[in-house]
């Protein structure tokens, strides 16, 4: 995927310098042989079973990562109209659509009505009424899970953990039956199954554990209570290794066993709906030094990437390793890795020892593929990075750099300003 071949750092068989060269920084870089490979290995760990991989576009959607993975036969999680939008023109089969998010409006789910999505996972009951009243209302079934939340800590940073009593997610486990036989009784709604989802970047199977343990006896009592239950959506959240330092995240063999070991006696069909898992460490986000600056107590290395491009550090903390595009074997520096947005929070890393870097060299910063582009915002009227997707010692522009002029035309003067948007 991305490693040295001598002192250049390398995307496969592709010399990330000359990229840089080429396309001008900073800018996403994808490995599709990394997509690929993340993806087998679910595929192949659940060999046996009956799954649907409905790859979570919103760790990164962009069209020629969905078409990949449409290609290599996943599903798609959206959460969206915009998302459920790019699965269909990535050409994700609609049966293997599933639409979460916390509250579908009516335009969004009559756009999975007409498209014919396998499953909605339905987070309230008022969001299942709508749901009933359009599909009753045009004479159309719409298959659909709650999600339960099963008040499991996931034990993951405070603002990825979902599946907590207090957090906004899903059904209250307890109150799981009374909601079903609501549901049971409304026109338009075919009852599939139950879904879940206890957070992201979950680095250990015990809250799984836990989760799984739940939602088997909740099925069995929804069965119990005359429930055609079929399907179990496990969602997302497998953890990525950022860091040497964290605990190592389990296998995606280890959790399928795990599947196997607490639900496997259901009888039921799977959707597994991860995201970070398959593309955060087949990204990378390249960025040119453009002054090493010397403060009183700290050497800066000030990059062309910032936190508009790249939220993940000053959102979370979260650490993401940096390489430089050249190895020089020199002693290292430690740097305060910053963009040049102005907020202190605009940091990539502090007291990180690099090789010594000077103005115009490249950096990459690493495990950018997941919740990298997709967060990205315009702070500070900055052009969003450009992605580029290498494929052994090929590549292509998979989203170019937006222009200034488009931008800015957006918006209107006052004189100039309609009355609708
Ligand atoms: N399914 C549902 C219902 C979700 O809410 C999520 C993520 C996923 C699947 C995919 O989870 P994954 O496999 O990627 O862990 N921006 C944050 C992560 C937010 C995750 C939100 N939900 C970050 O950069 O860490």
């Amino acid at each position: 995927m991305f490693a040295y071949r001598g002192d250049d750092y390398f995307a496969e068989s592709v010399r990330v310098r000359d990229l840089a060269e080429a396309c001008g920084t900073p800018f996403y870089c994808y490995s599709r042989a990394g997509i690929e490979t993340a993806y087998r290995r679910y595929e192949t760990a659940f060999r046996g079973l009956d799954v649907a991989i409905c790859y979570a576009l919103k760790a990164n959607s962009n069209q020629a990562i969905i078409g990949l993975l449409a290609e290599l036969g996943a599903g798609a999680d959206v959460v969206s109209g915009g998302e459920l939008r790019r699965a269909l023109r990535a050409r994700v089969a609609p049966e293997k659509i599933v639409f979460a998010g916390v509250a579908k409006t009516a335009p969004e789910i009559e756009l999975a009505l007409d498209a014919g999505i396998r499953q909605f996972n339905v987070e309230s009951v008022p969001e299942l009424e709508a749901i009933s009243r359009i599909a009753a209302g045009r004479g159309q079934e719409a298959v659909v899970a709650f999600r339960i939340n099963p008040d499991v800590d996931a034990h993951t940073h405070e603002k990825i953990s979902t599946g907590k009593s207090e957090d906004k997610f899903g059904i209250p486990w307890r109150s799981a039956r009374a909601a079903y036989r609501h549901a049971a009784t409304l026109p338009g709604i075919r009852i599939a199954g139950v879904a879940m989802h206890i957070g992201s970047q979950i680095l250990s199977l015990d809250p799984y554990a836990q989760a799984f343990g739940r939602i088997a006896d909740l099925v069995a009592d929804l069965r119990a209570d005359g429930h055609a239950i079929d399907t179990i959506d496990l969602g997302g959240g497998l953890g990525v290794a950022y860091s040497n330092d964290q605990p190592s995240p389990p296998s995606a063999n280890e959790y399928a066993d795990l599947v196997r070991q607490t639900l496997g006696h259901l009888d039921c069909r799977f959707v597994i709906e991860p995201g970070r898992s398959i593309v955060a460490m087949a990204g990378v986000l390249v960025s040119r030094v453009i002054y090493v600056k010397e403060g009183s107590a700290r050497q800066f290395l000030i990059i062309d990437a910032a936190m508009n491009d790249f939220l993940r550090p000053s959102m979370y903390g979260a650490y993401h390793h940096i390489a430089p595009a050249k190895r020089n074997g020199g002693p290292g520096v430690a740097y305060d890795v910053v963009g040049p947005v102005c907020e202190t929070g605009d940091t990539f890393a502090r007291n990180r020892t690099l090789p010594e870097q000077a103005a115009g060299d490249f950096v990459a910063i690493e495990g950018a593929g997941a919740y990298g582009s997709v967060m990205a915002s315009g702070y500070n009227t900055r052009l969003n990075a450009p992605e580029i997707l290498v494929a052994g010692d090929d590549y292509r522009v998979i989203r170019k750099r937006p222009d200034y002029d488009s931008l800015i035309d957006l918006d209107f003067v006052w004189g100039d300003g309609e009355k609708t948007c």
